[in-house]
Order: C-alpha cells, then sequence, then structure tokens
C-alpha cells in the first residue's frame, strides 16, 4: 500500500510517499524559515500561503522521484493538528481534495504521533516497548509507548517547551530567527560553567518540567553583563558562555527525567523525537544514559545499565512529511476516514492516547 503524507502544521511543507513493503520511496521538504526570518518568528498568513503554494510541485516532486502517478496512492496521510489553522487548512484542503479526485481515503495524523514513530524510519530502529521523549518547538512529553497507537501520558512540560526556550532565550541573546539551532551551535564554543543556570523542577519526583524561569535566569545575566560593561553589547565570548550553560541547564533536566521515566516504566529503551533531537549535547548526553534498576528480592544486586537510544535521522528530527506517511501508513488500516476536513489547531495527545 502506497500512502502520501502531507505536514503543514506550521513553517515546513513535507511530502512523502511510503510503501509499506519498500519503505520510504521519497520525502521533499520546503523550510519558510528564510521567508519568516525578517519578521523574527513564523507569520501564520504568510505561512498558510506559502504551503498552498509549495504542496502541489513538492507531490509532483515525490512521484517522479518514486516513479509512480497519482493513480498509485492507495491513501492521502495529512497533519490534522495540532499546529496553525491555516496552515493545517492548506494541508488538509490539499489532501482531501487530492483523495477525493483519486478515489482513495484520507488518513488524519496527529502531529506528535507523527514525531513519535519518526525513529522507526531508521534502518536501526527500536523495538517495543519505549519511552519517548518528544521535545520539539511546541511540546516537550514523555510518553510510554508500547504499540502503535498504544501511548501513556508520563509527563510533561507545565509551561514553555524546551523547543521554545531555547528560541526565546536565542532571542533575547540577539540570535537571528530560529534561534534554537544556533544557540546550541554558539554553546558548542562557551566554557562549560562559566555560567551556572538553575535546573528547574529537577527534583520535583514526578516528569514534570518547567523550563520559562530559565530563560528569565538567562535575562538576569545578561542584565549584570551590560550593567558590568556599561554596553548593551554582550561580548562574544560572554554570549557563547550563557548558551552553553543555558544548553546544559535543558538538557541536565532532559537527562534526569529520562532516567526517571525509563525506572518508573522498566523499559530499556529510549527514542528521542522532535526538533530539540538535533541538539549535539543532548544526542552526546543521552548516548552515554545508564539507569540501575531497584533491586529485587532474591535477584543479584543491579548494576548500571546502559540504555539503548534512539534518534530518529536528523532529516525526520525537525518536521517532515516522512513521519505523517510513515504514521498514516501505520494507520492505515484503522483510521481511514472518507473526507476528513476539518483540522484541530489544538489537539491534545491525550485524546488519542491513554492517561498515566
Ligand atoms: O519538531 P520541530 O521541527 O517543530 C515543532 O515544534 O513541532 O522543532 C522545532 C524546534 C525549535 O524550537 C528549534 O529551535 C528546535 O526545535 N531546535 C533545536 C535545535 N534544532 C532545532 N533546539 C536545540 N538545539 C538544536 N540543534
Ligand atoms: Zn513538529
Amino acid at each position: 500500500m502506497l500512502v502520501l503524507g502531507i505536514e503543514s502544521s506550521c513553517d515546513e511543507t513535507g511530502v512523502a510517499l511510503y510503501d509499506t513493503e519498500r519503505g520510504l520511496l521519497a520525502h521533499h521538504l520546503h523550510t519558510q524559515m528564510a521567508m519568516h526570518a525578517e519578521y523574527g518568528g513564523v507569520v501564520p498568513e504568510l505561512a498558510s500561503r506559502d504551503h498552498i503554494r509549495r504542496v502541489v510541485p513538492l507531490t509532483q516532486g515525490c512521484l517522479k522521484e518514486a516513479g509512480v502517478g497519482y493513480a498509485d496512492i492507495d491513501a492521502v496521510a495529512f497533519t490534522q493538528g495540532p499546529g496553525l489553522g491555516g496552515a493545517l487548512l492548506a494541508g488538509s484542503g490539499f489532501a482531501n481534495a487530492l483523495a477525493f479526485a483519486i478515489g482513495k481515503p484520507v488518513i488524519p495524523i496527529h502531529h506528535l504521533e507523527g514525531h513519535l514513530l519518526s525513529p522507526l524510519l531508521a534502518d536501526d530502529k527500536p523495538e517495543f516497548p519505549f519511552v519517548a521523549l518528544l521535545v520539539s518547538g511546541g511540546h516537550t512529553q514523555f510518553m510510554a509507548v508500547r504499540g502503535i497507537g498504544d501511548y501513556t501520558l508520563l509527563g510533561e512540560s507545565v509551561d514553555d517547551a524546551a523547543g521554545e526556550a531555547f528560541d526565546k532565550t536565542a532571542k533575547l541573546l540577539g540570535l537571528p530567527y530560529p534561534g534554537g539551532a544556533k544557540l546550541s551551535e554558539l554553546a558548542k564554543l562557551g566554557t562549560p560553567d562559566a555560567f551556572t543556570f538553575p535546573r528547574p523542577m529537577l527534583h520535583s519526583h514526578d516528569l514534570q518540567m518547567s523550563f520559562s524561569g530559565l530563560k528569565t535566569a538567562v535575562l538576569t545575566a545578561v542584565e549584570k553583563v551590560r550593567a558590568e560593561t556599561g554596553s548593551d553589547e554582550i561580548p562574544e565570548q560572554t554570549r557563547n558562555d550563557i548558551c552553553r550553560a543555558f544548553q546544559d541547564a535543558v538538557v541536565d533536566v532532559l537527562a534526569a527525567k529520562a532516567k526517571k521515566a525509563l525506572l518508573d516504566t522498566g523499559f530499556r529503551t529510549l527514542v528521542v523525537a522532535g526538533g530539540v533531537g538535533a541538539n549535539w549535547k543532548l544526542r552526546d548526553e543521552f548516548s552515554r544514559l545508564t539507569v540501575k534498576m531497584p533491586s529485587e528480592k532474591g535477584k543479584p544486586k543491579p548494576q548500571e545499565e546502559k540504555i539503548n537510544v534512539y534518534f530518529p535521522p536528523m532529516a525526520y528530527c525537525t518536521d517532515n512529511g516522512a513521519m505523517i506517511a510513515f504514521a498514516g501508513a501505520m494507520r492505515l488500516a484503522e483510521r481511514q476516514a472518507v473526507g476528513a476536513f476539518n483540522v484541530k489547531p489544538r489537539w491534545p495527545l491525550s485524546d488519542i492516547v491513554k492517561q498515566g
């Protein structure tokens, strides 16, 4: 079965073709980053219009690369939510119109489920069950994943998502939009421990997280530097040091919570998905993650165990059509709809998952 996937929830138009026998045949992407950069953030109306402009040529590109035609498509999967209303409607409109024209069903997909399953697109893929950390611009959540559609929410950020905190902090350091990736690049040049920022909710004994206070801590540090130097300009090395300290604080919290999620579930596999999964420090720290499971009566004392950590290939970390086509293919049997034009800009993952 050949599934066409359409992603248009924010500022990336992604289209892909996934075949249940042959795997991913093609995936094409257009990022609107440069278009939004001059406004310092995503302009929803511009995003919607650009999705409309891009989706047809991207689809044609995928069909050409895969050597198939519209008539070969068995179902059209699209991101139904959550995301920007207009942007979602552009993708939904195209997906529904195409499905109607070719007489095939549409499969509405939850954007986060796409991210959650994206590591399964890799050659070296995780086995169920696993703990998934969804860490993007809009979400920071730990999920227990026991199979396709069997997700339990374990905990999440109570305020800013980690990616959002990266972007807001980058903005206040004067970095161009979108700042998260740039901040992490500069952090590479920073001296560890030159600054220290708090690790919010590190000891909260649950899997809740909070990142909005970190941004305030960075602002306070920046204001102190400005007062000391008597200039609004932050010296380059100081800025890099702040980037490093901010990134270390976020990654430390995520690593500690990941350990707890593994201990709580007893799972030995961790999957990281979402844009922040591209972060070098997070990848480095997580790839060395170990846990010591609780001792059991009559069993030898547990040792620190290495955790199997999986990251989606870089191209599938940020928004893309491949993860939507793949999720669509996995949902083929159960979630087909004949026309599902409506979108769900606010759509908690808990609507499709079991609560912990
Ligand atoms: O998953 P994604 O493409 O979009 C959604 O939010 O759904 O994630 C985008 C987020 C942005 O906040 C961006 O700043 C962050 O991922 N990001 C990074 C890095 N690359 C992207 N954050 C930290 N380090 C990076 N290297
Ligand atoms: Zn996303």
